[in-house]
Parts: structure tokens; sequence; C-alpha cells
């Protein structure tokens, strides 16, 4: 039998080089998703903040908080915003973005967390209610298991006043699909090999990076794109920190990130599983791309 392809956490991803290419696939004219994403946020800000009141806005996958802007503009003039806590895996897109968080926001206090989501879920505490934003549709890049554990665990640490605000791209034409991860400019190409380099760096492992090529393919059936690296020929690679030696044949493929895609009916009914409410759905004028506003329910 067929032995399942070998795959790899998303976390890995994002080194310091790994988050100046994403920062370069967000600026790509295929990649539509930021955009998108950032019309919806520009349109609604205000109204998110006189819905929400959040005095503390946490963020998940925080990553440079260009996005994240636009929100803490509003809050801030909506004035109950006092605690600003971004939470990422990246170390160095925290820094980066917290020195000039606090030359924008001298009023504001930023407490960033370097954290990867498969530790304990703690959320800061700080005045007022919390905004807990999880932006940029990363929640895409979990398996509907991780997903459902995800909502489980952050409904179990909300409180009855918190919010959560959610971006989500949505199930549309493949060949967008496709196209928005394989760029002409082989910007995402270059973003997943990077995350050989990751491991040869973290693992000390020896991966020859350009004897494997990039491929990002639609999922019909679990509707998700995923990022492949496929091996141009037969090869070993030494993983020593893993005292592990792995044999690629001819063509074998490693599946490096998926990034599901969703529908508005299911993601609500996982959401409401999970013991929230969806009080808002946005899309941007294309419905390439929703926000959704939720609560914890009554129960
Ligand atoms: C940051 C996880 C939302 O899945 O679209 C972009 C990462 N990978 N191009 C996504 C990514 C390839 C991105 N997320």
């Amino acid at each position: 039998m067929a032995e399942p392809p070998r795959s790899l956490p998303p976390k890995w991803f994002y080194d310091a080089r790994g988050s100046e290419l994403f920062e370069e696939i967000t600026r790509l004219p295929e990649y539509y998703l930021t955009r998108a994403e950032h019309e919806i946020l520009d349109r609604r800000a205000t109204r998110i903040a006189q819905n929400t009141a959040a005095g503390t806005l946490v963020e998940f996958g925080a990553g440079s908080s260009r996005k994240t802007r636009t929100l803490l503009d509003a809050l801030t003039e909506a004035g109950t915003l006092e605690l600003y806590a971004p939470l990422d895996v990246s170390r160095s897109a925290l820094e980066e973005a917290g020195q000039a968080l606090c030359r924008d926001y001298p009023a504001l206090h930023v407490a960033a967390t370097v954290t990867d989501f498969e530790s304990e879920l703690v959320l800061p505490h700080g005045e007022g209610p919390r905004l807990v934003a999880f932006l940029g549709s990363t929640i895409g890049n979990f398996t509907p298991a991780r997903r459902r554990d995800f909502f489980a665990a952050l409904r179990a640490v909300m409180a009855e006043k918190d919010t959560f605000l959610l971006g989500a791209d949505l199930v549309k034409d493949p060949d967008v699909l496709r196209r928005a991860y394989n760029d002409g400019r082989g910007v995402t190409a270059a973003f997943n090999k990077n995350v050989l380099h990751v491991l040869n760096r973290e693992l000390d492992a020896d991966f020859d990076v350009d004897a494997f090529e990039h491929d990002a393919v639609w999922n019909a059936q679990q509707e998700r794109i995923e990022m492949w690296l496929r091996s141009r020929r037969a090869q070993t690679v030494r993983l020593q920190s893993l005292d592990l030696t792995l044999e690629f044949g001819d063509g074998e493929e490693m599946l490096t990130e998926i990034s599901t895609k969703f529908r508005r009916e299911s993601l609500i009914a996982e959401l409401n599983l999970a013991g929230f409410e969806v009080r808002e759905w946005w899309t941007d004028s294309a419905r390439r791309f929703a926000l959704l506003l939720a609560a914890p329910d009554g129960r």
C-alpha cells in the first residue's frame, strides 16, 4: 500500500526570509486575498470598533501587523483601545512591527508574544472586552480537526463580552485560486522552497533546495489549495538533529501547506458547533473573501 505523502507544519515557513517573502506575496497581482480583506476592513472597521468596544485587541498570526492598522485606527478613534497583543510564530516580524507600532500609536500598550498555535491557547488579560482577530485566512492552514480544536479552545477562554473577528478566503473559480499560488514571478515558489532552507538550518539537514520544484494544486474534494515540493531526482536527505535519513524518489512529492477555502454555510455551522454566534458576515465587492464577527453564544 502507498505511504501517505510527507508533510510539514506551516510554522516552519516563517523565518525572517519566509516572512519577507510572504509580505511580497501579499503585494502580487495574483494574490487577491490581502487586498480583498483590506477592502472589507476599510469599510467595516468603524462598525467593528463600535460593536466590540474593545479595550484589548488580541491578534493571532499578526505578522507585520500592517493589515491591523485599519482596526487599530478605528479602535483608537472610538477611544476604547488600550492594549494591542499581537501573537505570531515569527520573532522578526513581531519585533519590526512592534517598533513601528510604538512609534505610530504612542498611547497604546503593545505586548507581543512569540508563540505557535500548537501550545496551549492563552488570551492576554487587558482592560475592557477583548477582540480576538485571526485575519488573512490563516485559519485555512488548519486541517478540519485542528480547526475544530482551535475554535473550541478559543471559545473556552473567551468571556461573555469578548468577540472574534475571522478572515476566511472563499471557494471560487479554481483557475483564480491556482494562479494565486503559482504566481508569474515565482515568489510563491521561493516561499515554498524557503522551508527547506529553514529545515537545513533548524534541523541541521542537507536538503538540496534546487533539487525540488514548487507546485500548487486545487484539491476539489477537500476544497483546498495544496502546496507541494517535488523532488527532481532520487535523493537522500539527512536530518542530523532528528537522526533521520529520508529517501526521496524521482518525482516524489511532499505536502508543505494546505490553504483551505470556505463556504458561508459550513463555516458558520462549524462556529455554531463550537459555541459561537456569528453576528456579521461581510465580503469584498467581488465576493472573494469573507470577514466575520462572532461572539460566544448564550450557553
Ligand atoms: C498566510 C496562510 C493565509 O494560505 O494563502 C500564501 C500563506 N502560502 N501563498 C495562504 C501562503 C502561499 C497564506 N496564509
